[in-house]
């Protein structure tokens, strides 16, 4: 009797304290703000009435779901994983109406397949989030965060927020590489082009800093020339397209710099780098080390490399998506997209500028 009477007892303590700690808001886990293209949009484009969407199957097989979710993958994307890293909740798409409540204090994701640091790149998707619109509407979750819980939290859950940005591919994909003659390759010759890219960029980092952004992951253009759909349109013998390549090859270098100079000028480690370029360049130099069978076909698309058009239900799939380091002819699978993010934990200098993930967490945890 006794005992059976503290056992309920206990039963009831116990599901109290589960109970609690479930709904107890997670003090320890960050925030996270995701901005930028098709890499890390999770979903904003479901929204939206645009051509650059990945909403139908075979997207998402991987995923928890097994569904389409507008992640341009065929599970996780490079978000996700860095929120499982992390330790918190993947971040909702800001357009989806799930976003209320006390999952806005999760993050938002504010990326939107199809656009680039220009605004006029990804003007053939029509209705995407470009990138100062993406900005506007940080500027907007912050107010209805603020109603929530108070101007001041709010600030202090931005500033302790960690934030990644991807931008620049479709600059060159989707604007300056789009047609032969694009306006603006007529307007710039290439070095000139990138440089322009980047003080724009620079503006763009500008403004997240001044929106109260402190932890700020900045990544770079992957290898262009490698994709299975350049591989398809552009390269005979299956070698990485030179022009593409000679692009991220002069883009990344001048972000690192331009990232360092706007740490000198704030006195802070605001902005981290990361190399794409070279991450990818591992696994797709030598796919066999990464175990991957190939990184030059797609495993879901067709024509040469299944690199040519998108990827839909009538596609080629290939039953393994871990063998295949690209899932569709532009975006890497979720395999892929983890060997990404190990590096941008713990990758060497030559990875990550000025230092890598784990070491800025270390130091964060330390103050
Ligand atoms: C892009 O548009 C935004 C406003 O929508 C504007 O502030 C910005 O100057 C534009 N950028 C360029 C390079 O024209
Ligand atoms: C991360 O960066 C730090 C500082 O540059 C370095 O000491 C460390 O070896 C790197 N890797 C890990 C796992 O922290």
């Amino acid at each position: 009797m006794d005992s059976s009477f503290s056992f309920s007892s206990c039963m009831i303590l116990c599901l109290v304290l589960v109970l609690g700690s479930a709904l107890a808001p997670q003090a320890e886990a960050r925030a996270f703000f995701v901005f930028g293209d098709s890499l890390v949009d999770s979903g904003n484009n479901d929204y939206l009435a645009t051509t650059a969407r990945a909403d139908n199957p075979p997207y998402g097989i991987d995923y928890p779901t097994h569904r389409p979710t507008g992640r341009f993958s065929n599970g996780l994307n490079i978000p996700d994983i860095l929120s499982e890293q992390i330790g918190s909740e993947p971040t909702l798409p800001y357009l989806s109406p799930e976003l209320t409540g006390d999952r806005l204090l999760i993050g938002a994701n504010f990326a939107s397949a199809g656009v680039g640091i220009l605004n006029d790149t990804g003007f053939q998707f029509l209705n995407i989030i470009r990138i100062f619109k993406q900005l506007e509407y940080f500027q907007q979750y912050q107010t209805r965060v603020s109603s929530l819980i108070g101007p001041a939290e709010t600030q202090s859950l931005v500033n302790q927020g960690l934030v990644l940005i991807t931008l620049g591919g479709n600059d060159f994909v989707n604007n300056y590489y789009l047609v032969p003659f694009s306006a603006r390759s007529r307007q710039f010759s290439l070095p000139d082009y990138v440089r322009y890219l980047i003080s724009e960029y620079r503006k763009v980092l500008a403004k997240l800093y001044e929106l109260g952004a402190r932890r700020v992951l900045v990544t770079g253009t992957g290898p262009l020339g490698c994709v299975p759909a350049e591989l398809a349109m552009r390269s005979r013998t299956g070698e990485c397209v030179v022009e593409l390549q000679r692009a991220a090859g002069l883009f990344n270098p001048q972000l690192i710099q331009m990232v360092n100079g706007l740490n000198n000028q704030i006195g802070s480690t605001v902005f981290i780098a990361a190399n794409a370029q070279r991450m990818h360049m591992d696994f797709i130099s030598n796919p066999q080390a990464y175990g991957f069978v190939t990184s030059k076909i797609a495993c879901c698309g067709q024509g040469p490399y299944n690199g040519l058009g998108l990827c839909t239900p009538l596609s080629n799939l290939c039953p393994n998506r871990d063998i295949y380091a690209f899932w569709d002819p532009f975006h890497p699978s979720e395999r892929a997209n983890r060997f990404v993010v190990q590096q941008i934990l713990t990758g060497t200098t030559n990875y990550m500028y000025p230092m890598n993930l784990s070491a800025i967490l270390a130091l964060d945890s330390a103050t």
